[in-house]
């Protein structure tokens, strides 16, 4: 339908190879694969514990529900994400505590904004690496330390991203990534929390099965024949099918980030100069994993026209995001309104996602640019 969509995959003959062997093997829910791809993702993050399990939701529930969090304790997190980082707050029963982002550059949560939302009753920041631009965790974590705080990533736009040389995922208490199809790695639907604390991964390993110590898996193989529930599990798992494509995909991550980067790159060089248009995290520290291509439109242009336009082009565009804070949900439980978060309303408001994904050409991102300056200088 689309002449540019917005993602795109790159899945091959290797995948099909690999699905279609879990498939003859007739095992299809957590097992060997999965087990090969936990291992091969740990590595992959430096050691650690890698735990598949449904998707990125998933991966968040079981990454704050593992921290024992209480009704009544806080988690500041940004507005400025997909809706899934908060829900998973009110799935454990916590208080969600927006903070805003640090501007129209940088468009992740600011660590002033973290530290003055800091109240006796916070437990837990949760970062999320906007488009795979690491947040600035050294004074996130300063910040954490001071108050005894635990810090969660969301980093399910930023798989093989880095931040002082430290893969994200690493930087906190536990990392949770998904991969959705349209993120940089994709099983369909799948996700796995990464933590390099033992008895944190052990929790999430139990809370991914029921509670139970042992999976099918284990049974099977005759390794366990009776379990007891300790603390109240989900069904999270994965499946091999999910795993097998992960295998794979994680093979060909860098790769792709690299293209990913070239595109940037090529936008960024094709926007150079172009006026109606500002493009967030021109200077950021580490090395991204460009998610996604986001751009500020001039306020007085109309984003819906700009997007509608574009469409007629059969030019895919996004937002990312509408502020949670302003979601019904959100406002009716917990009183948010519009002007709380003023940078984060901004963004939300003139934020533009152009397609990005790794079988684009540069090609391809020239020619998007020339219809967007067409537009742009037409509505
Ligand atoms: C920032 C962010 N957090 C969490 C999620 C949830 O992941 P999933 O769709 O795999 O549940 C997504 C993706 O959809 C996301 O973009």
């Amino acid at each position: 339908m689309w002449k540019y969509p917005l993602s795109d995959i790159d899945l091959g003959k290797e995948e099909e190879q690999e699905v279609l062997k879990v498939l003859r093997s007739k095992w299809l829910s957590s097992g060997s694969v999965t087990e090969r791809f936990e291992k091969a993702f740990s590595k992959y993050m430096g050691g650690g514990d890698a735990i598949a399990v449904s998707n990125g939701t998933a991966a968040l529930h079981l990454a704050l529900a593992c921290l024992d969090l209480k009704k009544g304790d806080e988690v500041i997190l940004p507005s400025l994400t997909f809706v899934a980082t908060a829900n998973a707050v009110l799935y454990v029963g916590a208080t969600p505590v927006f903070a805003d982002i640090s501007g129209t550059d940088d468009l992740n949560i600011s660590p002033d904004e973290i530290a003055k939302k800091v109240t006796r009753r916070t437990k837990a920041v949760v970062v999320m690496h906007y488009g795979g631009y690491p947040c600035d965790m050294a004074s996130i974590k300063r910040i954490a330390r001071k108050h005894g705080l635990y810090v969660v990533e969301d980093a399910a736009h930023a798989p093989g991203a880095e931040y002082r040389g430290e893969k994200c995922g690493t930087l906190g208490d536990l990392g949770c990534f998904s991969f959705f199809s349209n993120k940089n790695m994709v099983t369909g639907e799948g996700g796995l929390v990464f933590t390099c604390n033992k008895h944190l991964a052990e929790k999430v390993r139990t809370m991914r099965s029921h509670g139970m110590k042992s999976l099918s898996w284990d049974k099977y193989r005759g390794r366990l024949s009776s379990y007891d529930i300790e603390q109240l599990g989900y069904n999270y798992r994965t499946t091999e099918i999910q795993s097998a494509l992960g295998m794979v995909q994680l093979k060909k991550l860098d790769r792709n980030n690299n293209r990913r980067k070239k595109l940037v790159q090529a936008y960024r060089s094709a926007l150079k100069g172009v006026s109606g248009i500002s493009i967030p995290f021109f200077k950021f520290e580490g090395s991204p994993s460009y998610h996604i291509f986001p751009i500020l439109l001039e306020p007085t242009l109309s984003r819906d026209r700009v997007m509608e336009r574009l469409k007629n082009f059969g030019i895919q565009t996004s937002v990312h995001y509408p502020p949670l804070h302003l979601f019904s949900l959100y406002r009716k439980r917990f009183g948010f309104e519009a002007g709380m978060f003023p940078k984060t309303e901004e963004v939300g408001g003139r934020e533009l996602t152009l397609p990005l994904h790794p079988l684009m050409k540069t090609e391809d991102v020239e020619w998007i640019v020339k219809r967007l300056k067409d537009v742009i200088r037409d509505v």
